[in-house]
């Protein structure tokens, strides 16, 4: 495959660029997709939205820890593909650079990008459900309680049922409306309100290019589709 060449010109001359990744970025670190098999996962005969949700965390809030202690475990062996690094190499290439996440695996930090929008949130934080402290578990493991107000401590992931974070939405579709450019790379594009902002950005004037092994939802709007996987579609950019 070749990058078109009015996208290599785009690329080239773009000041304002945003990048909407969803769980196919990861494909190719070893995270099984939601599709792929990630939404069919059972934990203790539990289906994935149940033990996944606002729910349990009311109702067994260390089994829902159980579950997300299991998967972080698997997710700490599995490395940044070339789609992560090439991603974060873009953060010094433009202007101005959004990245919006779906994705809760930590990859994009892991790869080097220092500054994203986390739509649902990031396996390797805790937060206080009194307080709403957030305590990182990248390097210290799990605290038992909140250090500041001694409550329980859940994911900072939003579960089934749940609201995105306060304001995450609203700065990405900010950034969305601004963009000249804009990346849907590894998303299925069925999960709203995420996959509305390819949307905002295409009614803003953007030019919008989806990333792909398959056609989604939004193939039709965008302005250019590469059928292809992330690791080996977004490094072509570098020649
Ligand atoms: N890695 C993670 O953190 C992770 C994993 C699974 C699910 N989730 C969550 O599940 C929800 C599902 O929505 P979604 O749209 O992100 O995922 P999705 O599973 O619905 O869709 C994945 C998309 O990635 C595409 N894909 C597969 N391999 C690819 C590759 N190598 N390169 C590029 N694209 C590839 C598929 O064709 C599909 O369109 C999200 O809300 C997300 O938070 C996250
Ligand atoms: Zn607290």
């Amino acid at each position: 495959m070749q990058i078109p060449a009015e996208l290599r010109e785009r690329f080239a001359r773009a000041r304002r660029v945003l990048v909407l990744t969803g769980a196919g970025v990861s494909a190719e670190s070893g995270v099984p997709t939601f599709r792929g098999g990630g939404n069919s996962a059972v934990w203790r005969g539990m289906p994935f939205d149940v033990i996944s949700s606002a729910e349990m965390v009311e109702r067994d809030l260390p089994a829902v820890w159980e579950w997300f202690d299991y998967r972080r475990n698997l997710l700490a062996e599995l490395n940044p593909n070339p789609a992560h690094y090439e991603i974060a190499r873009w953060q010094e290439r433009f202007a101005e650079f959004t990245l919006v996440t779906q994705n809760v695996d930590g990859l994009h930090q892991k790869a080097g990008s220092r500054k994203m929008i986390e739509l649902h949130g990031n396996i390797w934080r805790a937060r206080c459900t009194a307080c709403d402290t957030a305590y990182s578990m990248v390097q210290e493991r799990r605290p038992d309680a909140c250090f500041e107000c001694g409550d329980l401590l859940r994911p900072d992931v939003v579960l089934f049922g749940e609201m995105l974070p306060p304001g995450a939405f609203e700065l990405a579709a900010a950034c969305a409306s601004q963009c000249e450019l804009c990346f849907v790379v590894g998303t299925s594009a069925l999960v709203y309100p995420a996959a509305a902002l390819p949307e905002i950005a295409k009614a803003a004037g953007a030019y919008v290019v989806e990333v792909n092994p398959e056609r989604t939802p939004l193939s039709s709007l965008c302005d250019e589709v590469l059928t292809g996987k992330a690791g080996e579609v977004l490094p072509l950019f570098q020649r």
